[in-house]
């Protein structure tokens, strides 16, 4: 109820103007659907993608493909009994078959009806997870998510969940140095600046337990951070005493406003492995039993942010202090995965 001389808050145009703010679209880029493994050749799986399902399948030759998920036809949805033929995606309804352009080429009765197509996303394939291409008018990728030095690394441990709230909200977590020793109990010195180039944000930090403990100085590592876009996070980080190097992945896909779908991901290699074929079966445990060590690491901090997240706003405008400059210069750049205001 309104007070007498009080405004209502539904009448007020700068209130309405402030909770529009509080929105964010949609982001172009790259965003993960789905870990390669999950999508064998034959394999149909449907996914939320900006607020649509996406349909998901591996032709015989292994190659991927996501499309929207209604058949032309009539309608069927084609994660819902849809089948890999060869190359083709057959609808679970009157056997429609769509080739990979997404061309109707065969019906079971004779002549593929005209200009019945299906339309595909554009999808990569990195490091064992596939990718799908987003931008709100449509247009072609800009821009590629770099490979990895060891470019045979692949994800071991995984973990995956909702969060109600932005892809940016999630990677911007990464550069609020502030938080860390408060909610993670992690003391952080920032060995490179974050710096941008075009679609990419790098930057290099020491991470360590906040708290003394005897063993406090060996436990410390050099962490390379990579963001592709808003929906990628890698960090590398080498452990030379034990000739290892570890990566852990984090990628937020919008899945609706203001819904996101968070995978972590870690795998752990020899350093030298781009030049050994393979490695031994002990060492091999080795990096099993790390990522899955870094993984329950990892999945602890992200527990811990997600109180957070899934109870906090967005602050279009916030009023930073001056050790957050980093914050500051990441809501600079990610602002170019929007459209213009
Ligand atoms: S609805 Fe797909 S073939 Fe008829
Ligand atoms: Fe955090």
């Amino acid at each position: 109820m309104t007070m007498k001389g009080e405004r209502s808050e539904a009448g007020d145009p700068q209130a309405a103007g402030e909770e529009t703010a509080r929105h964010l679209p949609y982001p172009s880029g790259w965003f993960c659907l789905e870990r390669s493994r999950r999508v064998p050749p034959g394999r149909v799986l449907t996914r939320r993608f900006m607020g649509e399902d996406v349909v998901l399948y591996r032709t015989s030759t292994g190659r991927p493909h996501a499309v929207r998920p209604y058949c032309p036809h009539l309608g069927a949805h084609l994660g819902t009994g849809g089948t890999v033929e060869g190359q083709n995606l057959v609808c679970p309804f009157h056997r429609f078959a769509f080739s990979p352009d997404g061309t109707c080429v065969g019906t079971p009765d004779g002549a593929p009806p005209p200009r019945a197509r299906l339309q595909h996303h554009t999808v990569r394939e990195r490091n064992g997870f596939l990718f799908a291409w987003y931008a709100p008018d449509g247009t072609s990728p800009t821009w590629e998510i770099p490979g990895t030095d060891h470019a045979r690394v692949r994800p071991t441990a995984t973990w995956s969940t909702e969060v109600s709230t932005y892809a940016q909200e999630i990677i911007e977590n990464t550069l609020d140095y502030r938080h860390l020793p408060v909610l993670h109990h992690v003391a952080v010195e920032e060995l490179d600046p974050p710096q941008t180039q075009g679609p990419l944000l790098r930057m290099r930090l020491r991470l360590g337990p906040d708290r003394p403990r005897v063993l406090r100085e060996s436990v410390k590592a050099d962490h390379t951070f990579l963001m592709a876009g808003l929906g990628y996070l890698r960090v590398e980080f080498p452990l030379p005493a034990l000739g290892l190097v570890s990566y852990l992945w984090a990628m937020h896909t919008p899945a609706a406003p203001r819904r996101t779908r968070m995978l972590v991901a870690t795998a752990c290699t020899d350093i030298h492995q781009q030049a050994t074929p393979e490695a031994s079966l002990p060492r091999r445990g080795l990096h099993r039993a790390f990522a899955h060590a870094m993984l329950r690491t990892a999945v602890g901090k992200v527990h811990q942010d997600l109180r957070i997240w899934n109870t906090k706003r967005y602050e279009p405008r916030p009023r930073l202090a001056a050790s957050d400059d980093a914050i500051g210069m990441f809501r600079h750049w990610a602002r170019q995965f929007y459209p213009p205001a």
